[in-house]
């Protein structure tokens, strides 16, 4: 395991050449970038580990098993934990329910914000459904805050596009919060290249994560320019439902009965193929898939299983071969590349 092989957790620093934001003392939750697998993120000072820990379905459990889960995670060198202000509620819990689950544990154990890097979203409203206006934006900043009882949020994400508000707001609504300290650093999710172009385009300072659903299953990025783009700009691209929220996991027989069943089962079949050949669980070989990618990819695990969460992270043993990786492009697409 990660931890193994010599992570360190805490490291104080903080460059004034980041443009504001916190003061040159505090302490930046992260791993050392000599550690195996680290990944900085864009061109800050937070460095994480080669896989991350989501909480989307972390309100489904209690606070007891919340903390064995992230503690498993940590342990497991997990140690980017990215929630948001929505999460729950897709469970029937309220809104705010995954934030405030996490704030418990961390108010139970307060060890554990010193071995992550916090990252959370905003700018759903549900009924809305979108405000990044910078009233609306602000008040969800600092409401993720109160619930997750911390001074400072590492990471904080525009969770979708709000087409209806100008990126120069939203820009002056995100440097607002970085210049109070509330925020370090700032990325967006689900954003077109455009899009994000034109929110970096009115900000003093870089954007340093993307996150947009990434998985063996679903290639989107590789072909709308979103890992062209993290490449370009030097931008970390943080996948989201990187086992395709649990169809990377089925059976052969039930994925033959999801949409595209046939396609899916013949992913599958290759991410057994490999998983066989290099000793690893199958939800390895597919994290592996991700990261085999030049921008650097950190797929978000979201298993509420310890044993399952503990298996992803074998994904840092092995890398593809290229036959290997665009083998299982060709499965997911349903025809051989040219
Ligand atoms: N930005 C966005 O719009 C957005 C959208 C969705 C998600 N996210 C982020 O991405 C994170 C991960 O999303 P996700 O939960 O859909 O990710 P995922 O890792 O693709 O899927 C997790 C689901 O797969 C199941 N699963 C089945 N077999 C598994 C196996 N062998 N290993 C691990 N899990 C297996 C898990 O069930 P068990 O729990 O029973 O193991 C869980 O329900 C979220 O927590 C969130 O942080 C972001």
């Amino acid at each position: 395991m990660l931890r193994r092989q010599g992570i360190s957790f805490q490291r104080t620093l903080f460059a004034e050449s980041s443009g504001g934001g916190c003061a040159a003392s505090d302490t930046v939750p992260g791993m050392d970038t000599a550690s195996a697998g680290a990944v900085r993120l864009g061109k800050s000072d937070l460095v994480v580990g080669p896989v991350a820990y989501g909480c989307w379905r972390l309100a489904r459990g209690d606070a007891r098993q919340a903390r064995v889960n992230l503690e498993t995670a940590l342990d497991c060198g997990f140690t980017l934990v990215d929630t948001a202000d929505v999460y729950g509620l897709d469970d029937g819990q309220p809104f705010g329910a995954a934030e405030a689950l996490l704030g418990e544990v961390l108010r139970a154990a307060p060890a554990l914000r010193h071995r992550m890097v916090l990252a959370t979203k905003g700018g759903i409203v549900p009924g809305v459904p979108y405000d990044s206006g910078a009233e609306a934006l602000r008040r969800a900043c600092l409401a993720s805050l109160e619930r997750l009882g911390v001074d400072v949020i590492d990471l904080y994400q525009i969770h979708r596009p709000d087409w209806l508000a100008h990126p120069e707001e939203v820009a002056g609504c995100l440097t607002e919060l970085r210049q109070s300290g509330r925020v370090r650093e700032f990325g967006v999710s689900n954003y077109t290249v455009d899009q994000f172009e034109a929110l970096q385009a009115h900000l003093p300072f870089a954007l340093v994560t993307h996150q947009p659903e990434f998985s063996a299953w679903c290639l989107d990025p590789l072909r709308n320019g979103v890992l062209d783009q993290c490449l370009r700009r030097g931008v970390t691209p943080l996948a989201w439902s990187p086992l395709a929220g649990g169809r990377l996991g089925l059976a052969a027989e039930a994925a033959r009965r999801e949409v595209g069943g046939d396609r899916l089962a013949a992913v599958i079949a290759h991410l057994d193929a490999l998983a066989r050949d290099r000793r690893v669980p199958r939800s390895a070989a597919a994290l592996a898939f991700l990261r085999r990618h030049p921008a650097r990819v950190v797929p978000i695990v979201g298993s509420q299983r310890p044993e399952r969460i503990r298996e992803c992270a074998r994904a840092v043993e092995i890398t593809l071969s290229r036959s290997e990786w665009y083998a299982v492009v060709e499965a997911a697409q349903g025809e051989a590349l040219p």
